[in-house]
């Protein structure tokens, strides 16, 4: 079995890359982690990968001039990777929509929220905001519009009263460690693909 190559897109802590590396390890997962990128140069994440000995590269949007510019440069740094799929993880920066028309189909994310409720930033204070009892986690494949992609899949958490947007943060990550590697596993087997604008299980 030849293993997907995948790079996984961070800004920060890294727990769902040290998630996908460890199962990227099990001999019959079909996809590899074979690049982390990471545009913040003291991300922890960037340590996770080097622990796992996993080849990084780092460098800030903020050198580049626009947004095509800094997404060309990561789009040189996949190829000189051969990647074939993209997982963000954290990864806080909005592409630009040719990139994003580049790797349509092969770029998945993940979103600590039941999609389309919650987007953007401060997610799970926005949960507990509107008071929803049931929260959770979302993998979606990436289009333009932020957080709107379509749905792969998806797992619930419950939201108790006495909630913080840490306490529920801790409880929605171990679900997004789970759903993603399992998400990963079906694209990488070609399972689930991008059709019309749909996820679509084969
Ligand atoms: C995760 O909760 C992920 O869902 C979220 O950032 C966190 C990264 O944690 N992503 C977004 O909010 C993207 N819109 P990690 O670095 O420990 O994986």
């Amino acid at each position: 079995m030849t293993k997907k190559r995948t790079a996984v897109l961070i800004s920060g802590r890294g727990s769902n890359l040290a998630a996908l590396i460890a199962a990227c390890r099990e001999p019959a997962f079909p996809a590899e982690i074979a690049l982390v990128f990471s545009n913040v140069e003291t991300a922890e994440g960037l340590r996770v990968a080097a622990a796992a000995g996993v080849p990084a590269t780092a460098f800030s949007h903020k050198t580049f001039a626009t947004r095509e510019e800094f997404d060309a440069a990561i789009d040189a740094a996949l190829s000189a990777a051969k990647i074939e799929l993209i997982c963000e993880a954290g990864f806080m920066r909005i592409h630009s929509d040719g990139f994003v028309r580049k790797w349509q189909g092969r770029m998945l994310n993940i979103h600590p929220s039941l999609l389309p409720a919650f987007k953007g930033i401060r997610v799970h204070q926005q949960a507990i905001d509107a008071g929803v009892r049931i929260s959770g986690c979302t993998v979606h494949f990436i289009v333009p519009e932020l957080d709107s992609g379509p749905i792969i899949a998806q797992a619930a958490v419950p939201v108790f009263p006495d909630d913080t947007a840490a306490s529920l943060q801790e409880r929605t990550l171990v679900e997004e460690h789970k759903l993603y590697r399992a998400v990963l596993k079906l694209v990488a087997e070609g399972k689930v693909v991008l059709r019309e604008g749909r996820a679509v299980f084969l």
